[in-house]
């Protein structure tokens, strides 16, 4: 038993490439089956690949072998160790174990919500705690993992710092966002005025713009409005990223080359995961995501969309003018049917953009960007960032917002002022269009919105 018990666990990844030797992992029963003549064969995964390994169980290879063994239900968790073999039939990598140890068994498996058949995800959902157990809900997962990490090199790669960005706020970036306001347990104001939960790191990541020039922030961000669309959380995840020097065209740039950048990290390490959500999705092939990678996105002004949407105003259910907003059913009809194609949507009017977008020379529009995808939608919102104190103090004045409160992002434009440009992009809609999911909800761990706030 001692030179087993030294053996270090593998993870099944890495086993997938080990040759001939013996070996020692952990893992969960994802399925099993009992052969006629005597063999109990055990698929176990460990969450490092998608892929199980099969274990084989040979009575008389088994030195503590007990009935215990081949009772244990899908679900349960195992210590093996054993022998690396190849299936002369399947060419795959098995286990053939000679030593078991049951780490947590399910006791009543009838119980277990988990169960080996189909679950939908709506059903998923009401077992967040679990539903990571299964293939899709891991996949995701990894998929998110290889996005963030690669989020984070290429913008390392490109001298960007990164900046915690505070999630307590007395301030509401946007100017009208509705907001969560936090009070401590006594009801009282902690901070001696009222706070909120921030709807946005952007004010705070433009102060370290205005002195490490190329900065991000990367983290959770919070909006209370009543949306309960397929589309909307009220707690996600939000990178922003603010550059100096830059005007509208490079952020078109630096976020179209970041999104090709991660797309091909997760082509190339997740390769197995797309696979298998293809398969799931019942999408037929990769395009949507060569898409992304080759850039092909169709750059369009907003006076040339409300042109377009014009022209087929009997389809929507709102008027078409100049100074609404771009809503869900508009950006369906642009990028499905008028486009095909992912779209960035130029220059909208100020009356519907926030107090700090740089004003175009007409002086009804902002220099900014909106980047729709097909079936997702808005995914990244870009501006220029209005430089010019007095621009600025007239633009809070329209919006009607307290001057006061906004003293120190004013600080900004009054010392050293400078010329910078920034974006934000919504993680949870781009791992949508990633994976296929019509549902935001199946693409964050815990999901929050109106009325809902389990585990
Ligand atoms: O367009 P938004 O509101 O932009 C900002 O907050 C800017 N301050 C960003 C910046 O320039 N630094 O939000 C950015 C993105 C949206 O395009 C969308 O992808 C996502 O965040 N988003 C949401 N995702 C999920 N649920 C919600 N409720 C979302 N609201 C916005
Ligand atoms: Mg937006």
């Amino acid at each position: 038993m001692n030179y087993i018990s030294i053996l270090k666990i593998q993870k099944i990844k890495n086993i997938l490439k080990l040759k001939n030797k013996i070996i020692k992992l952990y893992g969960w029963i994802k399925n099993k089956r009992y052969s006629k003549i005597g063999i109990y064969f055990i698929d176990i995964k460990d969450g490092s690949s998608i892929n199980s390994i099969q274990i084989i169980l040979i009575k008389k290879n088994i030195k503590n072998y007990n009935k215990k063994i081949i009772n244990l239900k899908n679900g349960s968790s195992l210590i093996i160790w054993g022998k690396i073999k190849i299936n002369k039939k399947n060419k795959k990598k098995e286990i053939y174990a000679t030593n078991i140890k049951i780490i947590g068994k399910i006791n009543n498996s009838k119980l277990y919500p988990i169960s080996p058949k189909y679950h939908s995800l709506e059903y998923l959902r009401k077992y967040s705690h679990l539903r990571i157990r299964t293939y899709l809900i891991e996949s995701i997962s990894r998929i998110r993992n290889t996005l963030i990490f690669n989020i984070h090199k290429y913008l390392q790669k490109h001298n960007f710092y990164w900046i915690p960005t505070p999630i307590i706020t007395s301030l509401d970036t946007e100017g009208n966002s509705k907001m969560f306001q936090i009070i401590n347990n006594n009801n009282k104001y902690f901070f001696n005025k009222k706070a909120f939960l921030t709807v946005s790191g952007q004010l705070n990541l433009e102060t370290y713009a205005c002195s490490l020039s190329k900065v991000y922030n990367l983290g959770p961000i919070f909006r209370a409005e009543n949306s309960n669309t397929n589309k909307h959380l009220a707690e996600f995840w939000m990178l922003e990223v603010e550059l100096v020097l830059a005007n509208i065209n490079k952020i078109i740039q630096l976020s179209t080359n970041m999104l090709s950048f991660c797309f091909k990290k997760i082509l190339k390490y997740n390769n197995d995961d797309i696979n298998f959500i293809l398969k799931y999705t019942k999408k037929k092939n990769i395009n949507y995501i060569n898409n992304i990678i080759k850039k092909k996105f169709i750059k369009i002004q907003y006076n040339d969309v409300i042109k377009i949407l014009k022209k087929n105003s009997y389809l929507f259910k709102n008027k078409i003018k100049w100074g609404i907003d771009i809503s869900s059913e508009h950006e369906k009809y642009l990028t499905k049917k008028y486009f095909n194609s992912a779209i960035i949507i130029q220059n909208y009017p100020k009356i519907i953009k926030p107090f700090y977008m740089k004003n175009n020379n007409d002086n009804i529009t902002v220099s900014s960007i909106d980047i729709i995808l097909p079936k997702v939608g808005e995914i990244i919102g870009g501006s220029e960032r209005e430089e010019n104190i007095n621009i600025l103090d007239k633009n809070i004045k329209e919006k009607k917002l307290n001057k006061k409160k906004y003293w120190w992002y004013r600080d900004l434009r009054k010392y050293g002022t400078i010329k910078h440009s920034g974006f934000g992009l919504g993680i949870e809609r781009l791992l949508m269009y990633i994976t296929n999911m019509k549902n935001i909800r199946d693409v964050i761990p815990y999901p929050r919105y109106p009325k809902y706030l389990n585990f």
